[in-house]
């Protein structure tokens, strides 16, 4: 990381999660999110990072969840990678938006059709009574979309986190860690930032 302050960090981070890929056993795109409601209480969760480009870090979920409602209710989120044999962390805070249609519809058809019919099946974050109850539904979203596509539900779409701040942390001996800070040069950017600052924190 020690050319960390002439990267951008969307590279350095594509870097890094390419060599997350090489070392983790799974999910090395595996990132805790948290959120807070609207009365500022946190909740954190793990989440898969499905896409990242200069704009941001893609995740997508079900609206009506817990985490649906506090992402509605205040547009605020944290995403915390640990690559646990690399012995790296990054950390990203920012505002967040709801993906365009077309972009939470074309990762939806990607996703194996089980997958989608369980999209619908699930209610998440809601009460189950049983595992025969999700397997009702399963069973009926299956008989329902028998024939054709499955259309994405309208609770089930991708949010973008827009970094305000993206961490890089990197284990050293004797816990004299590395941890370089990248902030939007404008801080008005809604993520999508041509330059960057950076600051290096003590560990
Ligand atoms: C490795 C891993 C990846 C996960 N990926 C997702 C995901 O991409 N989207 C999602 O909605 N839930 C995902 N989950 C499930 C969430 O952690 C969580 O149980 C669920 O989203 C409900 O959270 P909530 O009640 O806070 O809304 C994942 C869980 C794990 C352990």
């Amino acid at each position: 990381m020690t050319d960390a302050n002439d990267r951008d960090p969307y590279a350095l981070f594509a870097d890094w999660l390419e060599e997350a890929g090489r070392s983790e056993p799974n999910d090395p795109n595996a990132m805790a999110l948290a959120t807070a409601d609207a009365a500022g209480v946190p909740s954190v969760r793990m989440v898969l990072l499905k896409g990242v480009d200069a704009r941001g870090f893609v995740f997508y979920t079900n609206t009506e969840s817990r985490k649906g409602e506090q992402l509605l209710a205040n547009r605020h989120a944290a995403l915390c990678f640990h690559w646990k044999t690399l012995r790296r962390s990054v950390r990203v805070e920012g505002r967040i938006e709801q993906v365009t249609d077309a972009e939470a519809d074309a990762y939806f058809e990607s996703r194996p059709r089980e997958s989608r019919i369980g999209a619908w099946a699930s209610q998440q974050s809601r009460p189950l009574e049983g595992r025969w109850e999700l397997e009702k539904r399963v069973a009926q979203y299956a008989a329902k979309f028998a024939i054709g596509t499955v259309p994405r539900p309208p609770h089930w779409t991708g949010f973008r986190v827009l970094p305000a701040r993206i961490e890089f942390w990197q284990d050293r001996p004797f816990r004299l860690h590395e941890r370089v800070v990248y902030r939007p040069a404008d801080p008005a950017s809604q993520g999508d930032s041509a330059s960057w600052t950076t600051e290096r924190l003590y560990p």
